[in-house]
């Protein structure tokens, strides 16, 4: 069966995703499932050809909902509750004493997750930060969590997950803080509020301008799916967004060292952090 979208046509589609949210898609290995996409947006909208689709979605699209469903389509959403655990572990055993040592007792630490996808990494900070507990008796976190995608957002703020999710989490944390449904687990409600969700574009300067200043950033598993300059901007637009001394943590695969050199690297029991 032909598809609406051409392989030509699939050069400027993939061109134009990569300009507005950094992910670089491969002829080889995403033209079927782009061209799938198409043909099923062109069904919805009543389109007979590729041009009035990508004509509505570059000129017709002023609230920016087109966009948004090809974000949704095109993401990877793969995440798990305290994946790479030993990056939780240093923020609560190592960096939060230490900003907590170092900042006006008065205000808030601030920590963003960028990417947060359905809601895991930013929840598995606040259940580290709470079992752990010391620094959080004595002044306020804030946790925000950003995704380009808006419908993991939706189930982010809803906090309900399967097996597959929760798998590496402990047991005893798992009951204490869990509420077990017929089909998987309800984050307790005394946690669900404990994350402001947004739908942010990282590339999207005056969104993540909004959002103000962090101490913590973690950035984990999205910039492998960028090029190396889309990598370098978001890299400096976190250096901009973090407070003097605050900190970026990246997913294992990704090394800061070769994206930027602004940022001092430090070791701590085996996990890489970044410092400004
Ligand atoms: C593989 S998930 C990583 C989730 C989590 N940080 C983790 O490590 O488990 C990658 C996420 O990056 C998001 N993403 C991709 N491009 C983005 C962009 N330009 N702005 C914000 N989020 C983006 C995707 O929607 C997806 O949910």
């Amino acid at each position: 069966m032909a598809y609406l979208l051409s392989q030509e046509n699939f050069a400027k589609m993939s061109e134009y995703i990569y300009r507005k949210s950094g992910i670089f898609l491969e002829e080889d290995k995403h033209y079927e499932k782009l061209a799938k996409y198409i043909d099923t947006r062109c069904k919805v909208l009543n389109f007979d050809n590729f041009r009035k689709y990508f004509f509505r979605l570059r000129f017709e699209d002023k609230e920016g909902l087109e966009f948004q469903e090809l974000m949704n389509a095109v993401t990877v959403n793969e995440t798990y509750f305290f994946r790479e655990k030993d990056q939780f572990e240093v923020l609560v055993n190592t960096i939060l004493p230490e900003l907590h040592r170092a900042l006006p007792a008065s205000r808030p630490i601030r920590i963003l997750s960028s990417p947060c996808s359905t809601g895991e990494e930013p929840y598995s900070i606040v259940l580290h930060i709470v079992e752990e507990g010391r620094v959080v008796e004595q002044r306020d976190i804030e946790i925000v969590g950003i995704d380009i995608d808006s419908t993991v957002i939706k189930k982010a703020q809803v906090a309900k997950y399967n097996d597959r999710s929760v798998h590496a989490i402990p047991k005893n944390v798992l009951a204490k803080w869990f509420d077990k449904r017929n089909l998987g687990y309800e984050l307790s409600k005394d946690l669900q509020g404990s994350v402001d969700f947004q739908v942010v574009n990282v590339f999207d300067k005056a969104q993540m301008r909004k959002l103000g200043k962090f101490d913590v950033i973690f950035s984990r598993n999205m910039l492998i799916y960028f090029d190396d300059a889309s990598r370098k901007e978001v890299a400096m637009t976190f250096y901009d967004m973090l407070n003097p001394g605050g900190f970026v943590l990246l997913g294992h695969a990704e090394y800061m060292s070769r994206i930027v050199s602004v940022f001092k690297a430090r070791k701590i029991d085996n996990t890489l952090i970044y410092q400004k």
